[in-house]
């Protein structure tokens, strides 16, 4: 974002994720002991950004492929690992057949409404007795930020539509149950609340804003999204800033389901 602007208009910058964002894969790093690749195994990460992860993965010895819909985040994760295997794919029409022994997510399902047809694909990846372990946004995921985001839209004359709303945060239940459907067996589930500290002090909730909520601000004048802006930061400072610092208060499900 243009700071001075107020400019919230952005789509999937690799730059900005890597350079103001990289607490989203420094914070999932145990989710790759969650995982627990293995030499030799094939593993798929779904949803790799710009690949941080999949390297991690790649360094316990697993073949692994990282995919992601956004190109501009696999030209950057070929960038940063030329000896990685990357490919723009869709995750809702996942097109392998029994090939792997894991799917690895994270932070990525919660931007994917169709969530069944996520969960066909991957099913329909794995080998049988494979394992799917992900994280990402579960029910009440970001609530404050929302809020406050919605209040200061409806305070602008812009009454509160769902289409706008990019983001998919399931209850355990309802994605156990989505899962089971599909016959990938729940073997561990959480839901935490994880207060996210952001970079780059005072401009640290608008970076978030222009990275992950800018379809809120499609279509709207620089002059609206800067007083929208300066709203929300007036209602979340007292709950969300703290020694010069931004939270995103973040609430994550992570999910292990074994293949039957
Ligand atoms: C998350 O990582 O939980 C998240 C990221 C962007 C928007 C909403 C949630």
């Amino acid at each position: 974002m243009d700071s001075t602007t107020g400019d919230l208009k952005n789509h999937w910058n690799a730059e900005l994720y890597d350079s103001k964002h990289s607490f989203v894969s420094e914070l999932a790093a145990n989710l790759v002991e969650l995982l627990s690749p293995k030499p030799k195994e094939r593993i798929l990460d779904l949803g790799c950004g710009t690949g941080h992860l999949t390297h991690k993965i790649a360094t316990k010895g697993a073949e692994v492929i990282g995919i992601d819909s956004a190109p501009t985040m696999i030209e950057q994760a070929r960038k940063n690992y030329p000896q990685l295997d990357f490919d723009v794919v869709d995750a809702r029409n996942l097109p392998f057949l029994e090939e792997f022994d894991s799917v690895f997510s994270n932070a990525v399902l919660h931007w994917i409404k169709e969530a069944e047809e996520v969960v066909v694909g991957i099913n329909k990846a794995l080998k049988p007795g494979g394992r799917f372990v992900a994280e990402f946004g579960g029910k009440g995921n970001v609530k404050a930020i929302v809020t406050a985001l919605y209040n200061a839209l409806h305070k602008a004359g812009y009454p509160p539509d769902a289409t706008f709303n990019p983001w998919y945060f399931p209850s355990i239940s309802d994605y156990g149950s989505l899962l089971e459907k599909h016959g990938l067996q729940l073997t561990f589930a959480t839901l935490v609340e994880r207060l996210t500290p952001l970079e780059d002090g005072e401009q640290g909730i608008q970076n978030w804003l222009k990275m992950f909520a800018n379809s809120f601000f499609n279509g709207l004048s620089t002059e609206v999204q800067t007083s929208i802006l300066a709203d929300i930061k007036n209602q979340l400072r007292p709950v969300l800033y703290k020694n010069d610092t931004w939270f995103a208060d973040y609430k994550r499900i992570r999910v292990i389901a074994i293949k039957l």
